[in-house]
């Protein structure tokens, strides 16, 4: 078995990283975590087995080369939602390049050059160079670059929808009807396979353990499928304000997708999302016991953190 005791978590500072890192303290990992904005990630360095927060620019060759030394493994989680438009010919626009195709390229080359034997690479479920929408076609290139050097042992994972406490996906969605008397929903029938945040850590976690992960691609969803008008509606009973969903006609689904890109900040859907939807976030086969883990019921967690504040208990 590998020895990996030095990681560095780019990306760490996110929903999933924070869940990664519990995970890789309790199992006995030292952590780096480089950041882009020192002070939203401040807070991570003092837990015990976070050895650093660096502020660092991993786009940055002589950056990333510094960042490597010491380093038994590196974890990838850096992934983005939205991004320019993508120039003509072009099968992604230039922020999901930079960020799900181009990092991973030169991840695994500073590992290569500096003799860091592991990598561990985050994509997404339903990722495929012929995929319907950007985010998902830069992820499969992604893939592709984080299996691209030989020296390199590389374990990818494709999460469907991730869930969790802090998540962005069910926490919104229980905090829309909380204000709104009505949901109108954009691809209230697209499917997902919800995955807990906690299992999500573990089997990264499993496969730096597990060398006989090497080289695979672990698909990873939840015990159960769903609508996404299903998961809304759960949000919202859970949350204590069940509402009605309605959902949107393609049409005008696309338009209110393009109202949401013209808002100043990070819109709360694009086209692109919708063009993500237009395939299942559904795993073809259930790639847990590989791994030797079973995926927890989301049924058995998501009550309890969109419980309203006072009802809230611990499971
Ligand atoms: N959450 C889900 O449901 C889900 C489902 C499938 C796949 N995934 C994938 O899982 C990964 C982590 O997801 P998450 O939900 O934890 O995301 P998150 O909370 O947004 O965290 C992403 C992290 O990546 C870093 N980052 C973002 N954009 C970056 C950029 N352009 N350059 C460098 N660093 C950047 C951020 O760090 P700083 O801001 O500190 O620099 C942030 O901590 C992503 O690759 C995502 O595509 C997530």
């Amino acid at each position: 078995m590998m020895t990996t005791r030095f990681v560095l978590l780019i990306g760490g500072s996110g929903f999933i990283g924070r869940h990664l890192i519990s995970q890789l303290a309790k199992t006995g990992y030292r952590v780096v975590v480089p950041t882009r904005r020192f002070k939203h990630a401040q807070d991570l360095s003092v837990i015990s087995a976070v050895d650093a927060v660096i502020e660092a620019d991993v786009h940055d060759d002589a950056t990333l080369d510094r960042l490597m030394i010491g380093m038994d493994a590196v974890i990838n989680l850096v992934g983005v939602l939205h991004s320019r438009p993508a120039r003509k010919g072009q099968a992604y626009g230039e922020d999901f390049k930079r960020a799900h195709v181009d990092l991973p390229r030169r991840i695994v080359a500073a590992c290569a050059k500096h003799g860091v034997p592991r990598y561990l690479h985050m994509s997404a479920m339903g990722a495929a160079e012929q995929a319907p929408s950007m985010y998902l076609r830069s992820k499969f290139a992604g893939e592709r670059e984080a299996f691209s050097q030989h020296r390199v042992a590389t374990t990818a994972f494709r999460p469907s929808v991730v869930f969790g406490p802090e998540d962005q996906f069910l926490n919104m969605f229980a905090a829309m009807q909380k204000f709104l008397p009505v949901i109108p929903l954009a691809g209230a029938e697209a499917k997902f396979q919800p995955v807990y945040v906690g299992d999500v850590a573990r089997a990264f976690v499993c496969a730096l353990q597990q060398n006989q992960t090497i080289g695979n691609l672990y698909e990873l969803g939840g015990p159960r499928i769903y609508t996404l008008r299903e998961l809304v509606q759960l949000a919202g009973a859970y949350a204590g304000h069940p509402r009605p969903v309605i959902g949107l006609p393609d049409l005008l689904a696309r338009l209110q997708a393009w109202f949401f890109e013209r808002l100043p900040g990070t819109p709360l859907i694009s086209r692109d999302n919708l063009d993500s939807m237009q395939v299942d976030s559904v795993a073809s086969a259930d790639m847990w016991s590989e791994l030797g883990l079973s995926p927890t019921e989301l049924e058995a967690i998501a009550p309890y953190y969109l419980a309203p504040q006072g009802a809230r208990t611990t499971s």
